[in-house]
């Protein structure tokens, strides 16, 4: 995984994970959304995090569009850049949760192997890899950001489910249908997963 570092140590603080654990009233977790653009990955991150803001959970989502403004400004759709995209997000996930927060990212991932490494980074308690399921016709058929459209007519090139590949997940921890249920109950699914396992009540 990391870079050779060899003049490098880690360096602890004194504030524990159960310590942050207290505080937040939550175990810190990553959900991990995966699927096509417009199968609804940044209105389920953006409405799971209303949710939880809600009920005291501190949370914050990584929007894979918003990233790229920044943080992934440089990366373009190559399958190398959509690795490194992935890479620095779930460092930045993982730093998130290690401060105690809940992060929802919201990226296509559309690779295994992409994934598994972010599973890695995070670390596998941490890591709860959420698939919304909604096929190509589906995504294309709504197509909020008219970039099917585009990507159709050969104006957009590697895009993903038309011209570069997506690798759905085999066994997530979760599975979200978009296309056939509310986003109100998408969102509830969510919630009760993290309300069974992470969250503990004020
Ligand atoms: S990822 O593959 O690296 O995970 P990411 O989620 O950050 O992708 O970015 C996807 C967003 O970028 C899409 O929602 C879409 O708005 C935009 N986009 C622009 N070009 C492409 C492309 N070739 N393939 C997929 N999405 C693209």
């Amino acid at each position: 995984m990391g870079r050779a570092q060899p003049f490098l140590q880690r360096v602890d603080g004194v504030i524990s994970v159960d310590d942050r654990a207290r505080m937040f009233y939550q175990k810190a977790v990553t959900i991990w959304l995966t699927g096509l653009s417009g199968s609804g990955k940044s209105t389920i991150a953006y409405e799971l995090e209303r949710l939880l803001m809600s009920q005291g959970h501190p949370c914050y989502v990584l929007d894979g569009d918003n990233i790229r403004h920044g943080l992934g400004g440089d990366l373009s759709f190559t399958p190398e850049d959509r690795h490194e995209n992935i890479r620095r997000v779930a460092h930045v996930a993982q730093l998130m949760n290690d401060a105690g927060l809940i992060v929802i990212t919201a990226l296509i991932s559309p690779m295994h192997e992409d994934r598994a490494m972010a599973r890695d980074i995070i670390g596998p308690d941490r890591f709860v890899e959420t698939f919304l399921s909604a096929s190509v016709d589906e995504c294309a058929r709504r197509d909020p950001k008219g970039l099917y459209a585009k990507a159709r007519a050969g104006k957009i090139p590697s895009f993903t489910g038309v011209s570069a590949p997506y690798e759905a997940p085999v066994h997530p921890d979760l599975r979200v249908e978009t296309a056939s249920e509310s986003k109100e109950a998408s969102v509830a699914g969510i919630f009760n997963y993290l309300s069974n396992s992470f969250l503990t009540t004020h």
